[in-house]
């Protein structure tokens, strides 16, 4: 179900608090850090993230505009409260369109699970690359009661995989999820689901009705930084999303203090497969732009943005101007990088990471510095304030890129880089840590459109 209630205007704010007998700002503050919280619950939204601007979404926005609802497949999107105009059609291929029926994962002791996730190499697939086999050691290492909670939010521009995942597998989903459990030891479990999602939200719980789970999923209200996992905490007891300092780590003291573990939608897909012994290395690319067909594909680890293009997405429809491999945090390419493998190490040399396996195409015909501007609007927007660092450097930034689209310089290229290192440095989350690298990217990859800043 859809929250019942919006927007939360203050008179019902002061009435909530004054009914928990708490202080009314206290539940002002929340209220106002998240967005969904101050629109009716029937309002139109228009997504103007990247590859929707590109496609002229602002356009049609006016004020209803909001960052990205995670459909960058169907682009442009318009939401009418909980439907996607134009409904959801899937583009894919591999186990995503395999049956998805109930199944329990092998009971196996908890040395071997560890085992095979060790021996797979599984990493996480929400944007880290945490080892996973070493993020469940950890939890159970820890005293119970412990927590299970699925990483849902899928808020990185770009990024549909989860989504696909919850809509045409939710039953693998929650093989995973059970084995995660059993390793912890915990009856009970939790997804952090993005608002967004009423399909995966309708498909989840139907899963986790037939199976008799106690699985609550939890609901975010429109803020990108909760699908950091410390921000999913805060937010998930009730206050405003804004990451924790750590240590301690979410393993040793996540939701209400207990030992938690926390895991992608995509990660758990992949330990079912893992313990069922049917898994050859792939993750889920999310592929959308300036292609025939969008969608989101399975592909090995080491495939490039032509070959995903090429083999699955229908091909380029316009000369390339611009890719972005990973999502919004991921960075920038210019079209040389279309052959280069897209994976930790080979994009490293060209300053970029595979992120969360969104690859977003960008023709020729959209400017670079838009699409930088976007990239760096939507961080300033996204940013929770709470470390200087990232409030101030990613609106200076967006203003910084603004300004250069007219062909003017609001800093020096001295001032930009001390900028970029202090953000990148002394920011406590990846939001503030990775906002630099398109820049950088920009910067290194097409060096006369920074030439103002001299
Ligand atoms: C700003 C920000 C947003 C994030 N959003 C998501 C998200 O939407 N989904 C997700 O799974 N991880 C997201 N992450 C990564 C999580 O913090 C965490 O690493 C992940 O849930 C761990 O699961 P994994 O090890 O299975 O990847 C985000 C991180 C940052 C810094
Ligand atoms: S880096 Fe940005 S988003 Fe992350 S905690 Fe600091 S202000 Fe908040």
């Amino acid at each position: 179900m859809r929250r019942g209630v919006g927007p939360i205007t203050p008179e019902l704010s002061d009435a909530l608090a004054d009914h928990m007998n708490i202080r009314r700002g206290e539940v002002h503050e929340v209220v106002s850090f998240y967005s969904f919280l101050q629109e009716p619950v029937d309002v139109v939204r228009v997504c103007t993230g990247p590859v929707c601007d590109c496609m002229g979404a602002k356009t049609v926005a006016g004020e209803l505009a909001v960052a990205c609802l995670g459909h960058c497949d169907l682009a442009p999107v318009v939401m009418d409260g909980d439907d996607v105009r134009g409904g959801v059609t899937h583009r894919t291929n591999g186990f995503l369109l395999e049956p998805d029926e109930p199944r329990d994962p092998p009971a196996l002791e908890p040395d071997e699970v560890l085992t095979r996730l060790e021996d797979a190499g599984l990493t996480g697939m929400g944007g880290a690359g945490f080892p996973t086999h070493r993020k469940w050691y950890a939890v159970r290492g820890e005293p119970g009661p412990r927590v299970v909670i699925v990483n849902a939010d899928e808020g990185e521009p770009g990024t549909i995989k989860d989504r696909y995942v919850m809509e045409l597998r939710p039953h693998l989903l929650l093989e995973g999820l059970i084995a995660a459990m059993r390793f912890c030891e915990v009856d009970e479990a939790y997804v952090y689901l993005r608002e967004e999602y009423a399909t995966s939200r309708v498909r989840l719980r139907e899963a986790i009705a037939e199976r008799g789970l106690d699985v609550h999923v939890v609901v975010g209200a429109g803020s990108y930084v909760c699908g950091e996992e410390s921000a999913m905490l805060e937010s998930m007891e009730g206050r405003r999303g804004m990451p924790r300092l750590r240590p301690p780590f979410p393993a040793q003291k996540g939701y209400l203090g207990r030992p938690t573990l926390i895991n992608n939608v995509e990660t758990l897909v992949h330990v079912a497969r893992i313990l069922r012994g049917d898994w050859q290395p792939s993750r889920l690319w999310s592929v959308s732009g300036a292609v025939g067909e969008p969608g989101c594909f399975e592909a090995p680890l080491d495939v490039t943005a032509r070959q995903l293009v090429a083999e699955h997405a229908g091909g380029f429809t316009a000369d390339v101007g611009a890719f972005v491999p990973g999502g919004a945090a991921s960075g920038i390419l210019p079209p040389a990088a279309l052959d280069v493998p897209l994976t930790r190490d080979a994009l490293s040399e060209w300053g970029s990471g595979p992120g969360s396996a969104a690859v977003q195409i960008f023709p020729a015909t959209y400017p670079v510095l838009r699409l930088l501007g976007e990239t760096m609007r939507f961080f300033a927007e996204e940013s929770c304030q709470k470390c200087t660092p990232c409030r101030i450097g990613n609106r200076a930034l967006h203003h910084v890129v603004e300004e250069l689209e007219h062909g003017r310089a609001a800093m020096s290229r001295e001032k930009v880089d001390e900028w970029l290192e202090a953000m990148g440095q002394t920011s406590i989350c990846g939001l503030g840590q990775a906002s630099p690298i398109p820049v950088r990217n920009v910067a290194r990859h097409w060096p006369e459109l920074m030439e103002a800043l001299r």
